[in-house]
C-alpha cells in the first residue's frame, strides 16, 4: 500500500541520485508500518544526464519515479508537478543533493497520521538544528533575513518558511494548487500564505548538510526570486508579477533609449532620425534580453536561432504596440483630453498590448 511520495527535483543532479535513494530505503523500509513509499524525480532536462539515471535507478527498483520536463525550469514548478503525480496520501518535497536528512521522513509521517499537525517541515532554524556542516554563513544570514520578512508580510509563524523541505497530505496541497503562483517564491511559503484554512505546521529540527556533488543552483537567482515572491504576495494581486516586471523592464527600456539617443544624436552626430532608430533597436534588444532573463526565466529562450526569432517577433509585436500608443493618445487629444494624460493613456495601452502579445508569440508555448 502507497503512504509517502517523495518528490526530488533536480537539475544536473546525476552523481548524487543513487545514494540517495540507497538512504532513502535506509530510512524508510520497514519505517512506515504497512505502508510503502516511492521517490519521484522531477528533472528540468538537465544536460549531465540526470534523467537517465533516474530512469536507471528505476528500473532496478520500481519505487523510483521520473519526470522529465522539457523546456521548463523552477523549482517550485517541479515540486507542484511532482506532488501532483502520485497516488500517495502523504507527499513530502527534499532536495536531491544530500543536504536534507531522509531521516526525518518517517518521523513526519507519524506526526501527519496522529494528527499532530497539518503540515511538517524541517527547519534550519528551530531549537536543536545546525548549519555547521553547510560551512556557508553568507547564505546563513540571508537565509535568516529572507524568513524574518517572510514572517512580517505573510503573517506565517514558522522559524524556516524558506525550507525546502516539508511533508503534507496530497490532499492539502491538492486544495491550495490551483492558487499556487508556481513562479519565484518558495514553495512552502506559498502553499501556507495561499491556503483559506490556516495550516497548523510542526517543526523538526535539520542538521543542514553540505551539498555532495554539484554545486547549488539558487545562488544567483535566489535574491531576485525572493524580491519577485515577496512581490506576488503582496502587491501581485493589484498588479500581475509578470507584467509588472515587464512594465519595470519597459520603464527601464525608456532610459536606455534617451541614452543611446544622447550618444549618437548628440556625441557621434548622427542626426535625429539616425539616433531615433539606433535607440529604438537598442531599447527593444535590451527590453526583450532582459524579459527573456527574469520576466519570462521560467520559460527562457536559450539557442541562438530561437533568440533571432524570438528577437523578431518581439521586434513586430512592439512595432504593433507602438501605433496603438499613438493612436490612442492621437484620438484623445482630438477629444480634447490634456496632452500628459493622453501620452501616458498611449503608453498603457501600448505596454498592456505589447505584454499580452508577447506573453503568447514570443515566450509562449
Ligand atoms: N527540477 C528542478 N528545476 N530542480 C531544481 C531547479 C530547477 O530549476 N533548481 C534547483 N533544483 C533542485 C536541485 O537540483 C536540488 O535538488 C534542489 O532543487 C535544491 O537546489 P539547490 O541548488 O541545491 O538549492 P540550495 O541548496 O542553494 O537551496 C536550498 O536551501 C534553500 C534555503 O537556503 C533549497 O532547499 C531551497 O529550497 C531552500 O530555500
Ligand atoms: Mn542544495
Amino acid at each position: 500500500m502507497l503512504k509517502l511520495a517523495v518528490i526530488l527535483p533536480t537539475f544536473n543532479e546525476r552523481d548524487n541520485l543513487a545514494s540517495l535513494v540507497k538512504r532513502m530505503a535506509a530510512s524508510l523500509d520497514g519505517a512506515l508500518g504497512i505502508g510503502g513509499w516511492e521517490a519521484i524525480f522531477v528533472d528540468d532536462d538537465s544536460q549531465d544526464g540526470t534523467a537517465e539515471e533516474a530512469r536507471t535507478l528505476s528500473r532496478a527498483d520500481h519505487r523510483v519515479r521520473v519526470i522529465q520536463r522539457i523546456g521548463r525550469r523552477g523549482l517550485a514548478s517541479a515540486a507542484i508537478e511532482g506532488m501532483m503525480a502520485t497516488a500517495a496520501p502523504y507527499v513530502a518535497v527534499m532536495d536531491a543533493d544530500h543536504q536534507h536528512d531522509p531521516a526525518l521522513l518517517p518521523l513526519m509521517v507519524q506526526a501527519l497520521e496522529t494528527g499532530e499537525a497539518d503540515v511538517c517541515v524541517a527547519s534550519r532554524f528551530a531549537p536543536g538544528a545546525s548549519m555547521a556542516d553547510w560551512n556557508r554563513p553568507d547564505r546563513e544570514k540571508q537565509s535568516e533575513l529572507a524568513n524574518r520578512i517572510a514572517r512580517k508580510l505573510t503573517g506565517v509563524e514558522l522559524s524556516d518558511p524558506m525550507s525546502g523541505y516539508f511533508m503534507m497530505p496530497a490532499h492539502t496541497l491538492r486544495d491550495v494548487a490551483p492558487r499556487l503562483s508556481g513562479i519565484g517564491f518558495k514553495i512552502l511559503l506559498d502553499i501556507l500564505s495561499t491556503s483559506e484554512r490556516k495550516l497548523t505546521v510542526k517543526e523538526f529540527p535539520l542538521s543542514f548538510a553540505a551539498r555532495a556533488a554539484g554545486e547549488s543552483k539558487l545562488d544567483q537567482a535566489i535574491a531576485f526570486e525572493f524580491l519577485v515572491g515577496l512581490y506576488d504576495k503582496t502587491l501581485g494581486r493589484f498588479i500581475p508579477t509578470r507584467f509588472a516586471l515587464f512594465g519595470t523592464i519597459g520603464a527601464l527600456g525608456v532610459v536606455v533609449h534617451l541614452a543611446v539617443l544622447w550618444l549618437l544624436y548628440k556625441m557621434f552626430g548622427t542626426g535625429f532620425l539616425y539616433g531615433q532608430i539606433g535607440a529604438v533597436i537598442a531599447a527593444m534588444t535590451f527590453n526583450f534580453i532582459l524579459n527573456n532573463e527574469l520576466t519570462y526565466a521560467d520559460k527562457r529562450i536559450h539557442s541562438l536561432g530561437g533568440l533571432a526569432v524570438g528577437w523578431l517577433k518581439f521586434a513586430l509585436t512592439c512595432s504593433i504596440g507602438a501605433f496603438a500608443n499613438v493612436g490612442v493618445a492621437e484620438a484623445l487629444v482630438s477629444r480634447g483630453a490634456h496632452w500628459v494624460l493622453a501620452a501616458i493613456a498611449g503608453i498603457v495601452i501600448g505596454s498592456v498590448w505589447n505584454y499580452a502579445l508577447s506573453s503568447r508569440f514570443v515566450w509562449g508555448r
